[in-house]
């Protein structure tokens, strides 16, 4: 896939060969060089700028002279074959070891001890004598520049490592995944007390309490999602590398040469540790945001999981950056006087402010408050900040050469947007023929192409175009027609944006139906491999039907024998059973087991399966909340007939206690693995979750929970 160019362009990276400045992995030999020459500038000056050969130039004996002292003063032999290499690299007449020797000797003969205090000395000449450099400031040089250059591989090892982690964990997931699909007792095998302790304690529940996919609100205001605790693992583990790293292996070199003031020193290393580490997380943290990330489909893992990591490396991309901008402030303040203000002039520091405070403010216009109202603002200003982040953190390494790695952040994000613009045009834009049923709920039939394929679960964004909401995609799950041939469905719960628009427009419509184009991203998703399990139990509530449904639907035509199969659907109102009537009819099959819990009652609820009669179709225009669940005789009569034509259900009048409902499926299924498929209003998937922690040591089989709402 196109991946391969991105991670083409991290490779080019890694191998970082930029041999003007850039990024590097810095070694020993070639930082004494560097370390020499620091300390020899403080005493005298041997070329200008210009000078491209500098210390290799053999015409200027007193340069290389000095230099061949200094460096023979760190004792090491590697550093000194080192410098003779590279100056052989550049120098046209070439450079050797003798060349080495000879300026060594001459200048042993010239060697003064104070530049200083020769006559006509001045430090932004030229000077022509080799100059000797006492053994403790040479230590100190090379302790000094070791050290700083040592610490900038941390930050990039460091960096690296963070967004290693979670491929890691990724490639982790990926093997079980395809072990799970590949061979059919793979999951039989991981049972037992141990497996179920560890998943019932660790990787099961939520991390406290209850509440996973269900807001949690800090002082009863501020809405928060608790992930499970496995994640929470999983973060925890990350923000304790991102804390070792950023305080592990600090020194400070008593005599530093590069800086005097041990704020200037140690300002200098945080922030250049921390400003290293964040280049390095961006591309991560760019990739876990699109919605056509690869990894998606190899770990198995959800979009709202890699939401969720990527939330928690923008905190902390944005935390480093705040310690970085301090350690820089505590550097430039401890240089010397006008060396702060004189770096703020400059634009690159400039750019840095903006991609910092755009990066804060994201921070802040991304809280679920202001998110879970106004989701389509938020997106449009989140794209429009981080458009700032990008290039602001772009300009403002540009100075040091290392802006590589933000080609390959904008290239992820480049890729995302144009296979998403592709995925738009593969579907075209197409009649739909839109419908409000029940009151509730508004159907979506449109023809789609037929290299266009959807899979069981899968879901999709949809563009409506009208002019109040062409601009937003919304995901919903896609149902495939059995009847009609290249046809799909959505069922759209009416809610409070646009699908709110929608319900006015189609209140107002002849039949409340309407055609409107729309488009349609996707699909997406992944598999599940939830034939591999001796029985499967299907739980949604509400709009949550549809991609279970499509589950149910797919295991029935592919296995015929041995299927054990629980479908139940929790819902208010008998009237919900009008948009999904035709899909429950066809879940008719011997060994499906199909249970509805109405927990609110027979409002509403008319006969909708005879287009004659439309005696109680006024009711379905009032709001239901107004109308009163008394069963007059004739309701009685209608929910009757509707239960003697859909005769394979059970209907239960009554809320489902979950944790009952588990342990009775649980002892039932004490033979084999069962695979719990969920997609319920937040707090019933919660309700789940928790009863089945409860129960999962009725068992000694493995039970595995598909929780397919996505909350983010
Ligand atoms: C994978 C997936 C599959 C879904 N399948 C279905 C389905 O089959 N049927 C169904 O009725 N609903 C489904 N939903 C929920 C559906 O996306 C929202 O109900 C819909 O976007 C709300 O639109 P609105 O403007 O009317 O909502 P609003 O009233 O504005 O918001 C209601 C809630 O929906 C969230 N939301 C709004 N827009 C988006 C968006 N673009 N992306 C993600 N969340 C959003 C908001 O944060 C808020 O919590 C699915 C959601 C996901 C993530
Ligand atoms: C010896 O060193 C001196 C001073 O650095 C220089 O002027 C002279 O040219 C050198 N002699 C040779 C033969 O390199
Ligand atoms: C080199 O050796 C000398 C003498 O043994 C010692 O004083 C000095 O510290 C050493 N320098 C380095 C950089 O190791
Ligand atoms: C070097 O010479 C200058 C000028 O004569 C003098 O000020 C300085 O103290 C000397 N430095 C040392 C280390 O002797
Ligand atoms: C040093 O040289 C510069 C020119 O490069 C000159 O402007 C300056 O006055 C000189 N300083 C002394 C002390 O001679
Ligand atoms: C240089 O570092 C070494 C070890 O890191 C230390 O032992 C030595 O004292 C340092 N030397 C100076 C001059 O700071």
């Amino acid at each position: 896939m196109n991946y391969l160019a991105i991670f083409f362009i991290l490779f080019t990276l890694v191998k970082g060969d930029y041999t003007d400045g850039g990024w590097k992995i810095y070694h020993r030999a070639p930082l004494y060089t560097v370390a020499c020459a620091q300390i020899i500038g403080k005493n005298a000056l041997y070329f200008k700028e210009t000078d491209t050969l500098g210390w290799c130039n053999l015409d200027n004996q007193p340069a290389v002279g000095t230099m061949a002292h200094a460096l023979t003063l760190t004792n090491s032999t590697k550093a000194i074959d080192y410098f003779v290499n590279d100056c052989n690299k550049i120098n046209p007449d070439g450079f050797t070891m003798d060349d080495f020797k000879a300026a060594f000797d001459n200048a042993t003969k010239y060697l003064v001890a104070n530049a200083s205090a020769e006559p006509g000395f001045n430090i932004t000449l030229p000077f022509n004598k080799p100059v000797a450099i006492k053994q403790a400031k040479i230590d100190a040089a090379i302790n000094s520049s070791v050290s700083r250059y040592q610490n900038m591989n941390y930050g990039s090892i460091f960096g690296l490592v963070l967004s290693g982690y979670w491929f890691f964990l990724i490639i982790l997931s990926g093997i079980w995944r395809l072990m799970a699909f590949m061979t059919p007792s793979f999951v039989k095998k991981f049972s037992g007390s141990l497996s179920n302790k560890v998943r019932k304690y660790i990787t099961l529940p939520a991390l406290f309490g209850k509440k996973h996919n269900d807001y949690f609100y800090i002082f009863g205001v501020f809405p928060v999602l608790i992930p499970t605790r496995w994640e929470s693992i999983m973060l925890g583990v990350y923000w304790i590398l991102v804390l070792a790293f950023n305080v592990c292996d600090f020194h400070h070199n008593v005599g530093n040469t590069i800086w005097v003031l041990q704020s200037a020193e140690m300002g200098r290393k945080i922030a250049d540790r921390t400003g290293y580490m964040v280049i390095f997380m961006y591309p991560t943290l760019v990739l876990f945001a699109g919605r056509n990330n690869f990894l998606q489909l190899f770990s198995g893992w959800s979009y709202s999981r890699f939401i969720l990591i990527h939330k928690w490396i923008a905190r902390a991309v944005t935390l480093l950056s705040l310690v970085h901008a301090v350690g820089m402030t505590y550097n430039g303040k401890g240089i010397g006087v006008g060396k702060y203000e004189a770096r703020n002039a400059k634009p690159y520091v400039r750019w840095g402010y903006v991609a910092f405070i755009a990066m804060a403010l994201m921070l802040v216009q991304a809280m679920n408050v202001l998110r879970k109202s106004r989701y389509e603002i938020f997106v449009a200003i989140h794209v429009i900040l981080a458009v700032f982040v990008l290039i602001g953190s772009w300009i403002h390494v540009s100075e040091d050469l290392l802006t590589p790695i933000y080609y390959s952040a904008a290239a992820v994000w480049v890729f995302d947007r144009v296979v998403r613009i592709g995925r738009l045009m593969a579907f075209g834009i197409r009649k739909a023929k839109i419908q409000l049923i029940a009151d509730e709920t508004l159907k979506v039939t449109v023809k789609r192409p037929s290299y266009w394929k959807p899979f069981a679960g899968a879901h999709a964004y949809v563009h409506i175009f009208r002019p109040s909401c062409f601009w937003q995609s919304h995901p919903f799950t896609i149902v495939d027609e059995v009847s009609e041939q290249n046809t799909i469905t959505f069922y759209l719960k009416v809610k409070g944006g646009m699908t709110h628009g929608l319900y006015q427009y189609l209140k107002k419509q002849p039949n409340q139906t309407s055609e409107i184009p729309i488009s349609v991203e996707g699909p997406y998703g992944h598999r599940l491999p939830l034939s591999r399990y001796d029985s499967q139990i299907f739980i949604s509530s509400g709009n949550g039907i549809p991609g279970l449904y499509e589950e149910a639907k797919q295991l029935v035509q592919k296995k015929t024998s041995n299927l054990n199969m629980k479908f139940i659907w929790i819902i208010r109102h008998y009237k919900s059973i009008e948009w999904f009537y035709q899909e429950l009819v066809n879940l008719e099959h011997p060994s499906v087991d199909v249970e509805i819990y109405i927990t609110n009652g027979s409002a509403g609820v008319h006969k909708f399966w005879d287009d004659s009669s439309s005696d109680l179709n006024s009711n379905s225009e009032k709001n239901s909340e107004e109308l009163n669940n008394e069963k007059t005789e004739e309701i009685e009569s209608i929910i009757g007939e509707l239960k003697s034509k859909l005769s394979h259900i059970k209907f239960i009048e009554q809320r489902p206690n979950m944790n009952d409902l588990l342990s009775k499926e649980i002892e039932q299924a004490n033979n084999g693995t069962i695979a719990i498929s969920t997609c319920c209003h937040t707090s019933i998937d919660d309700d789940i979750r928790r009863s089945l922690v409860n129960n999962l040591d009725k068992s000694q089989n493995r039970i595995d929970l598909y929780d397919q709402i996505q909350v983010w």
